[in-house]
């Protein structure tokens, strides 16, 4: 099976330029990368692959973001604003709590648009260029519109954003809005923006920018090959573990791509690879759900409700690429309730960490599956937070202190303190 940790490295068919190409995870069959326009297999309709005549080991990347890491990517180069190289942070508090060898936090809130969906649209947008389409869609719970908007300005290029309505958290809105996106607000949840914004793609309106295109989900990878590089640096290991919190599994995809590559190359043994842990808000479960079944396909879930409104999905479109990814590395997926979701939000705020609800989901669910024992106490483990605590502010000032009303002077507020 191609998503299989054993899979070889491949011979390039005729349509490769420059040693890549794309190719269909479903059939094999596979195209030109830069050719024309394609979101999926023009054949059987499957999710397409970045693939790769040379695939590097850590020798092959210098530098720092994530065109350190374009030895991995379609192009030397992208739009960028400076993305990736974020922190990993020790917390050493939660950890003893939490009680695992060791963990860290990899705060992708910490991008310049306050997500991870930055390192996808610094190659998506690119790519973009690359093909000489004019104007950028995506559908959105809010962060990939936010990213969509910055990198499509910074390319001069219009963007179209498609939102559902009173559904996203007031920092992205802004931000979408300020960076110059046209944002339509849609009379209906995440996956009925997806629908809508595939047909306009596939009418030729837009270039498609969701997780659907393959080209994003190569820049992500690089979540992945920070996490290994600074692990080895700091414990000459790569981590057991990296739990992540999942809507379309888009990034739960890129990860595993990132790992298979890296054993393909030689430059992980297979048997390290870490195990990918998903999280959803049990509003929005179907993953779970289908790893729970064993199933091979996942459910659409019609309805979804979830303070989490980044990972408010019902039909996790990447889940073709990422179900192999959580059992071939033996990872599980688990879902927790709004309330773990806020705790976690307020833990990680304890050790400085701001982060936006469904990016607490990730540690979240390692808590249950510590509680549980499905993760031991010798793992090391690292929870990912996919955005900043700023994008949600009304989340933020809802699990945090009241303001106190004082009086303009000192006396007042003394008496206030010791009141
Ligand atoms: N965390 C945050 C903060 C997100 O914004 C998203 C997805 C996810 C996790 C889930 O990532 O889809 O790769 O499994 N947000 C998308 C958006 C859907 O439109 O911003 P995934």
């Amino acid at each position: 099976m191609s998503l299989s940790l054993s899979a070889e490295r491949q011979e390039p068919p005729a349509e490769a330029a420059d040693g890549a190409w794309l190719e269909c995870i479903e059939c094999g069959d596979t195209f030109g990368p830069f050719d024309a326009v394609r979101y999926t297999c023009d054949d059987c309709d499957g999710l397409l692959e970045v693939r790769y005549t040379d695939l590097p080991t850590f020798e092959d990347f210098s530098g720092s973001g994530v065109w350190r890491y374009n030895a991995a990517l379609p192009l030397e180069s992208g739009v960028t604003i400076q993305e990736g190289a974020t922190p990993l942070y020790r917390v050493p508090r939660l950890e003893d709590d939490v009680g695992v060898e060791a963990l860290r936090i990899k705060h992708e809130g910490m991008n310049p648009t306050g997500s991870f969906k930055d390192r996808g649209m610094t190659v998506g947008v690119a790519v973009a260029r690359e093909l000489g389409v004019d104007r950028l869609a995506c559908a959105s719970t809010g962060n990939t519109s936010a990213a969509l908007a910055a990198y499509g300005s910074r390319a001069g290029m219009q963007t179209l954003v498609l939102l559902p309505a009173g559904k996203v958290a007031a920092g992205k809105v802004a931000q979408a809005s300020l960076h110059g996106a046209r944002i339509l607000e849609v009379d209906g949840n995440f996956d009925a923006c997806l629908d809508v914004v595939q047909d306009l793609a596939a009418r030729g309106e837009a270039y498609l920018l969701n997780s659907l295109n393959p080209f994003r989900l190569e820049g992500q990878k690089t979540i992945g090959l920070e996490i290994l590089e600074a692990f080895l640096a700091d414990y000459d290991a790569v981590p057991d573990r990296i739990v992540l919190p999942v809507g379309n599994a888009g990034n739960t995809a890129a990860l595993y791509k990132a790992f298979r590559e890296l054993v393909q190359s030689g430059a992980l043994a297979r048997e390290d690879v870490p195990k990918l842990t998903g999280v959803q808000a049990e509003g929005a479960a179907p993953m779970v759900e289908a790893v729970e079944n064993d199933a091979d396909e996942v459910r659409r879930w019609d309805d979804v409700e979830t303070r989490a409104t980044a990972i408010r999905i019902g039909n996790p479109v990447n889940a073709p690429k990422a179900l192999p990814g959580i059992r071939e590395t033996g990872g599980t997926a688990v879902s927790v309730s709004d309330e773990e979701i806020t705790d976690a939000q307020r833990d990680l705020a304890g050790e400085g960490i701001g982060v936006e609800p469904a990016s607490a989901a990730s540690l979240a669910g390692l808590r249950k599956l510590r509680a549980e024992g499905v993760v031991d106490s010798d793992e090391r483990v690292v929870c990912l937070t996919t955005g900043h605590l700023l994008k949600d502010p009304d989340a933020a000032a809802a699990a945090g202190n009241d303001p106190e009303p004082v009086p303009a002077e000192t006396e007042g507020v003394l008496e206030h303190l010791q009141g």
